[in-house]
């Protein structure tokens, strides 16, 4: 109760009017922190989601609540002892409260209980029927049933559905696929057909995440269709997750996904997509958009409506300083609300990893935009949350430093309605 009221206030106040959701971009808390839960889920209690993830310095289970997928409260650690747990999801089998993760190339559950905070080491998970360690743990669970799953991956390259039992133990293994190097499992379930989404295996470097599915649990699993255009990468991410939301008008399934960084470090990044499933042809797409959200009570998804552009006239910038030709790009008279604010460059560019694209925002020292969004150059718009000053008296300044070859069209800056 306390708890709810607490968050009720900070939805309420808005101060940080953090009403989208943009992939790749840097999300902040309700504190104004960036939100750390790598490798994590989402969970739907009461009227309130729950993400667990680790933190990214020490692997520690993290717990954030929002009762809009938006505005994340930072419920702090969860397990205080524990460290080096890798992709922490919840589990909730029955009376105690449960968190599966990795560590050291074994399962690790830790038990509560209590929903928030208070997690202990339970045991090392020997995963039935052969107990090898795996990696990668991923959750389902199936309302159907009333049954929590646990996903496992990594050795031998094989993928593995395990029941949890209702004390928390790990029950028989139901499934597995074996279909090539994959890791990072997660499964959606509709209309009665169970989807299988895994990735490829590159380290933290993103590939094309697949999808394999099921009229069953048990398997067997068939398909390995694409989720997204192969040359997208799943849009600079790996799986961890698969929320769904079911809306009084209709259900929105969601894709969770990390874009690591070079070390899957502390500047990874979060890319939720929602996802068109396709249970006739048994495909998934992810419905990319760099600015979306889904009203968590009618299941609906909408974008954002443009409040101002501001042209660049096709700029075309080139890597170094060339004459007549100019390396950076000023927006003048800019319109800022005073607090952090959504704003979109859209730009192109040849190569996003031979150069660097920055924006100085009036008299601040330049900042580079990848630093703000993993997606920077790799989509025509790139949204990112900057703090302007109050009226039509920003300058906003777009350029890059990058190799000789490096070309890059600057279009438009856009700012966003205040919803
Ligand atoms: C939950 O646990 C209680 C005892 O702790 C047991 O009676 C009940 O059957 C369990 N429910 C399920 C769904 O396993
Ligand atoms: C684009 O062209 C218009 C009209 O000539 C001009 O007012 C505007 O300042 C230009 N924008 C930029 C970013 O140069
Ligand atoms: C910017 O706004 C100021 C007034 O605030 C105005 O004098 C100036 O002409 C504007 N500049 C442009 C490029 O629109
Ligand atoms: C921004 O990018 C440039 C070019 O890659 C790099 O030299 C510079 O160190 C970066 N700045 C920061 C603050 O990371």
């Amino acid at each position: 109760m306390l708890l709810s009221s607490l968050l009720c206030a900070c939805v309420a106040s808005g101060a940080l009017g953090a009403s989208w959701i943009a992939p790749g971009a840097v999300w902040y808390d309700t504190d104004g922190n960036k939100i750390d839960a790598h490798g994590g889920g989402v969970v739907l209690r009461g009227d309130t989601y729950y993400w667990v993830g680790h933190a990214s310095a020490n692997q520690t289970p993290m717990m954030y609540s929002s009762t809009d997928l938006l505005n994340w409260k930072n419920l702090g650690k969860q397990a205080s002892s524990v460290s080096g747990m890798w992709r922490p999801k919840i589990a909730k089998p029955n009376g105690s409260f449960w968190l599966f993760g990795q560590q050291d190339r074994y399962v690790l559950s830790l038990k509560s209980g209590e929903f928030i905070g208070g997690y202990g080491t339970s045991a090392k998970v020997h995963i039935p029927p052969d107990d090898y360690s795996y990696s990668d743990t991923g959750m389902f669970y199936d309302d159907a049933t009333e049954t929590w799953y646990l996903l496992t991956s990594a050795d031998h390259n094989i993928v593995q559905i395990n029941r949890i039992n209702a004390d928390g133990t790990l029950g028989d293994k139901l499934s597995d696929l074996r279909a090539g190097a994959y890791e990072a499992p997660g499964i959606v379930k509709a209309d009665g057909v169970y989807f299988l989404i895994v990735s490829g295996k590159t380290g933290w470097r993103a590939n094309p995440n697949k999808v394999f599915w099921s009229n069953s649990i048990s398997g067997p699993w068939t398909g390995g269709s694409d989720i997204a255009p192969q040359d997208q990468n799943t849009y600079g991410s790996q799986n961890t997750f698969e929320l769904t939301v079911k809306g009084s008008q209709k259900t929105t399934y969601i894709y969770m996904g990390d874009a690591w960084d070079s070390k899957g470090g502390a500047s990874s990044n979060y890319v939720w997509v929602p996802m068109n499933i396709n249970t006739g042809a048994k495909t998934i797409q992810l419905d990319y958009h760099a600015m979306w959200k889904v009203d968590v009570k009618t299941g609906a998804v909408s974008y954002p409506s443009t409040l101002k552009r501001y042209e660049a006239n096709h700029s075309i910038l080139s890597g170094r300083t060339v004459a007549d030709e100019p390396n950076e790009v000023t927006f003048h008279n800019v319109t800022g609300t005073g607090s952090l604010q959504w704003l979109s460059l859209h730009y192109q560019v040849n190569n996003p990893e031979s150069g660097e694209a920055y924006v100085i925002v009036n008299d601040e020292p330049a900042v580079n935009i990848s630093s703000l969004n993993s997606r920077a150059g790799y989509h025509d718009s790139t949204p990112v949350q900057l703090k302007l000053r109050s009226g039509d008296v920003n300058t906003i300044t777009f350029g890059f430093i990058g190799e000789d070859d490096h070309k890059i069209a600057v279009n438009a800056l856009e700012l966003f309605e205040e919803d």
